[in-house]
C-alpha cells in the first residue's frame, strides 16, 4: 500500500498496461454519455483515461498510488492543456478524500486485487460513490484465447458487487483491454454498475 511496487513499474518505460492512450471501451463510454457529473479514476496510472473524460469538460480527480504515474500524469495535463485533478491516495481508503463522485471508473484495478482484498475495496468505492451514481469496471475476463493476468469471471464480478455490499451490477459486457503486449487487446469485461 506504500506504493512502492507499483510506482517502479513506472520509472523504467511505459508498463505493459500503459497504451500511452485512452482505452477504446472508455473513449466509446464516454461518447454515448457514459460519464457525468464530477468523476473519479481510481489506480488512474499516468492518467489517459481521466484525461480523456476531463477534456470532454467534466470535473475529474484521478487517484493512485504511484507517485510517478502521477508526475507523469500532471505533466501530460500541462502539456494538453486539460484541467483535471491527480492526487496519492490509497483505493483501500478512498473516504479520506472526503468528496463524492457521481461517475467512477476502475480500469485494471480491480483485477489486481486478490480475493481476500476485494470485500475492502468494494467498500471503499461505496463511500464515495454518491447514491445512482455509477461505477464502470474494465477487468481482464476470464473468457476467450489470450487472457491477461489474473482474469475474473462474471461471477466474481457478481459476488463483490450486490446489493448486500451497495451496488447492483447492472451489465456486464464482453469488450477489450488494450495493453503494450496483445496485439488486438485481451479479452476484458465492462462492468456498469450502480450504486444503491
Ligand atoms: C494495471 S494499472 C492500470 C492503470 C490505469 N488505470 C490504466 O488504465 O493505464 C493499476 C494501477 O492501479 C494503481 N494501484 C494499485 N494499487 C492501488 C491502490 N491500493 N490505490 C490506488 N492505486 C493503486 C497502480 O499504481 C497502477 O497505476
Amino acid at each position: 500500500m506504500t506504493g512502492q511496487p507499483w510506482d517502479a513499474s513506472y520509472r523504467d518505460g511505459a508498463a505493459p498496461w500503459d497504451v500511452g492512450r485512452p482505452q477504446p471501451a472508455v473513449v466509446r463510454l464516454a461518447s454515448e454519455g457514459g460519464f457525468a457529473g464530477t468523476v473519479l479514476d481510481a489506480g488512474c496510472g499516468t492518467g489517459e483515461n481521466a484525461l480523456h473524460v476531463a477534456s470532454l469538460g467534466l470535473p475529474v480527480l484521478g487517484v493512485d498510488v504511484a507517485e510517478t504515474a502521477l508526475a507523469i500524469a500532471r505533466a501530460k495535463a500541462r502539456d494538453r492543456g486539460i484541467e483535471v485533478e491527480f492526487a496519492a491516495a490509497d483505493a483501500f481508503a478512498l473516504e479520506r478524500l472526503g468528496r463524492r463522485f457521481s461517475t467512477v471508473l476502475d480500469c485494471g484495478l480491480f483485477h489486481t486485487f486478490d480475493g481476500s482484498e476485494r470485500p475492502a475495496y468494494v467498500a471503499s468505492l461505496a463511500s464515495v460513490t454518491g447514491h445512482d451514481g455509477t461505477l464502470y469496471v474494465l477487468c481482464f475476463s476470464n473468457e476467450g484465447p489470450d487472457t491477461g493476468p489474473h482474469p475474473i469471471s462474471q461471477d466474481e464480478l457478481r459476488s463483490a458487487f450486490n446489493p448486500s455490499t451497495g451496488w447492483h451490477a447492472a451489465a456486464i459486457e464482453p469488450d477489450r483491454v488494450q495493453t503494450r503486449y496483445h496485439d488486438n487487446g485481451a479479452p476484458a469485461w465492462l462492468a456498469t454498475i450502480n450504486r444503491i
